[in-house]
């Protein structure tokens, strides 16, 4: 058995997983789940399920062309594997004052089993394997939990890739020390039941940190100003959600952004709360110009006039939460 199968479960009824030829099978409701390429793919099947919405196409699609094109900000390529060390190093350099340097540094989480939910295809895993953790990457896009996978094999990593949702995650019940998430559970109208599955899934004194967007921020105040006036002048009025105009990297012929919501920290707190959390602890980080001002403020963060003030702005006008937790 390998180390992170000790972690597992049915998506759906929770029970646990036997291991079978290129597949696992429940052995509560006997449910099947292939291992494909090597990726364990532990999707409840949402057809069996009412009311449940798909909204991994989006994401899925989005991370093949920037993939593909090999124009991902964080993915690596063909990247060997001392190159991908490399940009480790120096991406980590960039973020200096995020969730990954404070809430989640290197002290906090090395020799801890790690999940991070929504992880992404590109640098998330390797600095968790570079931290020293035992990194299990989650995300409901497939192409994200192969490509995580893909890099941190070749950074000799032992981490692991698996294709699940945030709002079913495959994992038992008190089992992982830590479970981080950046930037991934505004994404889904069910961003509660996501709260209560961490806190199913941590140990009784286990940890989490998670980045939410934060709705009083100049960032997105501007964007749903701009969805409001494109609602407004639009020929059609189901067009131009606010949130159709985020996430452009990910965009692919018809596909926008189905999904985003901000949070303020009342309503954070009292999410938290209701999942079951004790301890919660805030602050904001991320304040760029290049989101703020057209044109011209992607050029002014690259000045040292524009990373200094970011930095001194950042923790009254950021735009993500940085919120630490504990069970
Ligand atoms: C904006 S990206 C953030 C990626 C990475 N965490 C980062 O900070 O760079 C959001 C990621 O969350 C994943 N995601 C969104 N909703 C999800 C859900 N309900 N379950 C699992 N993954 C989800 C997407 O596929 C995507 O990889
Ligand atoms: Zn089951």
């Amino acid at each position: 058995m390998t180390w992170f199968e000790n972690y597992l479960a049915c998506p759906v009824c929770k029970g646990s997983l036997l291991s079978e030829k290129d597949m696992y099978r429940c052995n509560v409701c006997n449910q099947k789940y292939p291992l494909y390429e090597g990726i364990p793919v532990l999707m409840p099947h949402l057809e069996t399920l009412p009311g449940r919405e798909d909204r991994s196409v989006f994401w899925n699609e989005g991370w093949k062309k920037q993939l593909e094109n090999n124009n991902s900000l964080k993915g690596f390529g063909d990247a060997p594997g001392e190159e991908i060390k490399r940009r480790v190093e120096e991406d980590w350099k960039l973020l200096e004052g995020s969730l990954y340097t404070v809430e989640a540094n290197r002290e906090i989480v090395s020799g801890k089993v790690v999940l991070d939910i929504g992880c992404g295809a590109g640098s998330q895993g390797p600095i968790f394997e570079s931290y020293g953790a035992r990194y299990i990457g989650l995300d409901f896009s497939y192409n994200a939990a192969f490509y995580t996978q893909k890099y941190i094999r070749k950074i000799g990593g032992q981490g692991v890739g698996i294709n699940g949702r945030a709002e079913y995650l495959p994992i038992k019940s008190n089992s992982v020390d830590f479970v981080f998430s950046h930037g991934v559970l505004h994404h889904t109208p069910k961003t509660q039941e996501t709260f209560e599955e961490v806190y199913r899934c941590l140990k009784p004194g286990g940890s989490a940190a998670i980045g939410l967007y934060v709705t009083f921020s100049p960032v997105w105040i501007g964007i749903r100003a701009r969805g409001w006036l494109a609602k407004v002048f639009s020929q059609n009025p189901n067009a131009k959600a606010w949130y159709h105009l985020t996430e452009g990297g990910w965009i692919t012929g018809n596909n926008v952004n189905p999904w985003t919501k901000t949070y303020t920290k009342r309503e954070l707190t009292g999410m938290f709360t209701k999942a079951g959390f004790k301890t919660i602890k805030f602050r904001k980080s991320v304040f760029n110009f290049g989101n703020c001002v057209p044109i011209m403020g992607k050029y002014i963060d690259r000045t040292r006039f524009g990373r200094r003030f970011s930095k001194a702005v950042a923790p009254a006008l950021g735009s993500m939460w940085c919120i630490a937790l504990k069970k």
